[in-house]
């Protein structure tokens, strides 16, 4: 079995959604500290100036500055007459410089596996490895959310499933006009609970990051501190951001608090010693005043990870008991 959320650590805390059609938000987010930007060739790019859109993506992603950041590009979906190009084009252009593509829309197996296989044709064809480029799945309508499973382990370049909230709330006339926002006369819970949950144990059967999307009330810091803490709070791994005035809010709400962190390295450290013969080989053992276990220790993985990612480093280190 895979370690939970130890296996794609590539940080996605912060995923920010940059118009490919629109060069100054390009030059803009070159300067940005999220964990992840992708370009975007589908909904923020108007139908006519989607063919100038893959030549800037290629440009801006061959042009280089985006160190440290997971790049990404946002094709269209495959039921359009675009996607095909989108895929030819960017990864013929600049294939070398993407990390994914993100994949809208998503609604069946055979759609993950489409871009699968154009990316390894199109990987031979160049010389490149083939399998390096990953996918992004976007889940967003009702179909979509009935085959996550599926979805979830269609192809082995699957790093991620992406939560699409506005398109989900249009496939399932929820009456909401605020996207990422509770739909006005729901008041007995939260009515992305089901949705997200799904995404989650989708992801996590499968090995993979949860993603949730974007909040569009850009300068609502409550509101997306509160929305962003609920998918954190369930495990989710990042969140879309609009904006640069969202940035430092979701950094913050997806990375580990600093006790947290050196809580977790302590238990790893802890529980290692005693299940090695010098600590006594016990299975559940004692830590200060709380009892850890082999589950301690895979919830104390995945926050020491996130915090690691998050650029977190221990300011103490644990010592065996002395007798
Ligand atoms: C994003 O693509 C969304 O539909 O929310
Ligand atoms: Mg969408």
């Amino acid at each position: 079995m895979r370690e939970p959320g130890v296996d794609r650590v590539r940080p996605r805390r912060t995923c920010l959604a940059v118009p490919a059609s629109n060069p100054r938000m390009i030059e803009k987010a070159r300067g940005l500290g999220v964990d992840e930007f992708f370009l975007d060739l589908e909904d923020a790019c108007a139908p006519l100036a989607k063919p100038a859109a893959r030549r800037a993506v290629v440009e801006a992603l061959n042009a280089g500055g985006w160190e440290g950041r997971t790049r990404v590009v946002r094709v269209n979906g495959v039921d359009t007459e675009w996607a095909y190009r989108d895929v030819v084009e960017v990864v013929e252009g600049a294939g070398e410089q993407l990390d994914c593509l993100l994949l809208p829309k998503v609604e069946s197996v055979d759609h993950v596996r489409w871009l699968d296989l154009t990316l390894t044709q199109i990987e031979r064809a160049l010389g490149l490895p083939v399998g390096r480029i990953g996918i992004e799945a976007q889940i967003e309508s009702a179909s979509g959310v009935a085959a996550a499973e599926v979805v979830a382990t269609s192809s082995p370049r699957l790093e991620a499933l992406v939560f699409g909230p506005a398109d989900f709330m249009a496939s399932l006339t929820m009456r909401g006009m605020v996207v990422g926002e509770q739909p006005p006369g729901y008041d007995v819970g939260d009515a992305f609970h089901y949705v997200l949950m799904r995404l989650l144990v989708a992801a996590r059967a499968a090995g993979i990051q949860a993603i949730d999307g974007p909040y569009l009330r850009v300068r609502d810091r409550d509101g997306l501190r509160r929305v962003a803490g609920r998918s954190a709070a369930l495990g989710f791994d990042g969140k879309w951001v609009l904006h640069p005035d969202q940035i430092d809010e979701v950094n913050s709400v997806f990375s580990p608090a600093r006790a947290d962190y050196e809580h977790a390295e302590d238990i790893l450290d802890a529980y290692a010693w005693h299940t090695s013969s010098a600590g006594g080989a016990r299975g559940a053992a004692m830590l200060g005043s709380e009892m850890i276990d082999e589950a301690s220790r895979k919830m104390a993985l995945v926050v020491a990870a996130r915090g690691r990612a998050a650029g977190l480093r221990r300011t103490r280190r644990w010592t065996p008991p002395v007798d």
